[in-house]
């Protein structure tokens, strides 16, 4: 029976007491409580647009677990009544803190049905999913300008996605020394060398958790005023290494989206062998406009790649791309054979090339959003957000108040109070008061030692008028508060 009254209305039935059981009556209504939470969520997306960009919330007094389940009608309800006013707008217009994206109306539809369907992508016995991811990857292979040569999957973030690129190197710089660290392990592995200029802080925690340590980075030296990387130093160091290193080349680094030299990287590997895996969590999305592909070039030099999707592509958490020219290699690391799965080789199941195992159908909602908006959709958002950040770095660096660290390359703004003390804490205590103002939500950085903030313009519904606001919170909130940070 398919049900589409409530469960209030179940209530005046004669049920049995298995039947009077909340699953069953939500099964009974499961229409009706699909309508009830579009209409949830439509309520809740208006309400947002008055919700502030970043808030605080205290810890809150726990309850105990229901023995007996409310429904999910009640639940709904409650979650209303007592949580959805304390969402924080991160998904919308003027949230300017790390790189976050919102997400596409395109995306959400996707992301819905994802969790309605609750597929498994993981193998080829699963439906559709796998052969939808294959696709997505495909049109953005297409997007990003990349060889289709490169074999790609979704994962969770970005820093997952680092993490499969740095374990496939890790894999092949053993199997240079004759060692398979996947089978062996790691015990009689020589240390295992990283190069780069500025790497992102993800890239310390991947190597945490593979167990080449932290301090396996080498910090390659920048070029004066860049976060770009110093080939010549560079060269230096892959001539002096002992065997192949690991090389993490970013595409767009998060203070000021500066690019290392993808082509001369690429370029080195003919001369030393290296594996180059290329950060581009969000300057990725170079790739969708004239304007800013020439910023990737050399990219396809690239051994593995990592694309998030949950920044610029505007999809919900959690999502992004990792590409790799190694699939057999990768296959070596990630690999997950048991008799009771089925086939003994690996096939073309992405359970044997990712972390997970079970996987959700991340790439639908990748797939709705390409679809819904296409090539000139994505260009359009890139060069508007961009086109945004130079306008608030214009406005900025004509306030006496504020001071530009950096020139404008794409989406991000790296700016400091105008001030001879000022420090991290003090700039914390400015973005406190900035993040309670409730106009603009901004996050602290360190900009080759100056205290900073960072204004990161990713969102597909920011527009003028927003960074107005912002702009406006940020010079009222320093004139009330200058004489307190
Ligand atoms: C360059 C870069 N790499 C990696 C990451 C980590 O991304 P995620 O939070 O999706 O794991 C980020 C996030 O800002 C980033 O900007």
């Amino acid at each position: 029976m398919n049900y589409g009254g409530s469960f209030y209305e179940l209530k005046n039935q004669h049920l049995t007491p298995e039947e009077n059981s909340a699953l069953f009556k939500d099964k009974m209504i499961l229409q009706y409580l699909l309508e009830q939470t579009r209409q949830a969520a439509a309520r809740q997306l208006d309400r947002q647009e008055n919700l502030s960009p970043g808030r605080r919330i205290e810890d809150i007094p726990l309850e105990d677990l229901p023995d007996q389940g409310w429904g999910t009608e009640i639940v709904l309800r409650h979650f209303e009544d007592q949580f959805a006013s304390k969402i924080a707008n991160t998904a919308g217009p003027r949230y300017f803190g790390f790189v976050t994206g919102g997400s596409t109306p395109a995306s959400i539809a996707g992301d819905w049905i994802v969790s309605a369907l609750d597929q498994n992508s993981a193998g080829s016995n699963d439906g559709i999913a796998p052969q939808m991811e294959r696709q997505t990857i495909h049109f953005l292979k297409q997007l990003f300008h990349l060889d289709e040569k490169y074999f790609g999957s979704f994962v969770t973030g970005a820093t997952m996605s680092n993490f499969v690129g740095l374990a496939t190197a890790r894999q092949w710089i053993g199997e240079q020394r004759g060692i398979d660290f996947s089978m062996d392990g790691l015990s009689d592995a020589e240390k295992v060398i990283v190069l780069s200029g500025t790497p992102h802080s993800s890239i310390y925690k991947s190597l945490s958790m593979l167990g080449l340590g932290r301090n396996s980075v080498v910090k390659i030296d920048t070029l004066p005023d860049r976060e770009a990387l110093d080939i010549n130093h560079l060269e230096r160091h892959l001539k002096e290494a002992p065997g192949p290193v690991i090389v993490v080349a970013n595409a767009g680094t998060v203070n000021t989206v500066d690019f290392d030299d993808l082509e001369a990287i690429g370029k080195l590997k003919k001369r030393v062998p290296f594996w180059m895996h290329v950060d581009a969590a969000f300057g990725g999305y170079a790739a969708c406009s004239p304007k800013y592909a020439h910023l990737l070039n050399g990219i396809n030099h690239a051994d593995s790649i990592t694309i998030d999707a949950h920044k610029w592509l505007n999809v919900p958490y959690d999502s992004a791309m990792q590409f790799t020219r190694h699939q057999v290699t990768q296959g070596k690391v990630f690999q997950n054979q048991a008799a009771y799965l089925g086939g003994n080789d690996l096939g073309p199941d992405y359970l044997h090339y990712t972390p997970e195992n079970s996987r959700r159908f991340r790439a639908l909602p990748a797939w709705f959003t390409l679809m819904a908006y296409g090539r000139s959709g994505y260009r359009e958002i890139v060069n508007r957000n961009c086109a945004l950040a130079r306008l608030l770095a214009d406005l900025l660096d004509a306030s006496s108040l504020f001071n530009l660290l950096s020139p404008v390359r794409m989406n991000v703004v790296c700016f400091t109070v105008n001030r001879k003390d000022v420090t991290m804490a003090s700039i914390q205590r400015f973005l406190n008061r900035v993040r309670d103002d409730g106009r603009a939500m901004f996050t602290p950085t360190l900009y080759k030692g100056t205290p900073a903030i960072r204004a990161a313009i990713s969102n597909w519904k920011t527009e003028e008028n927003d960074i107005l606001i912002a702009y406006n919170a940020l010079e009222e909130v320093y004139q009330n508060t200058a004489e307190f940070l």
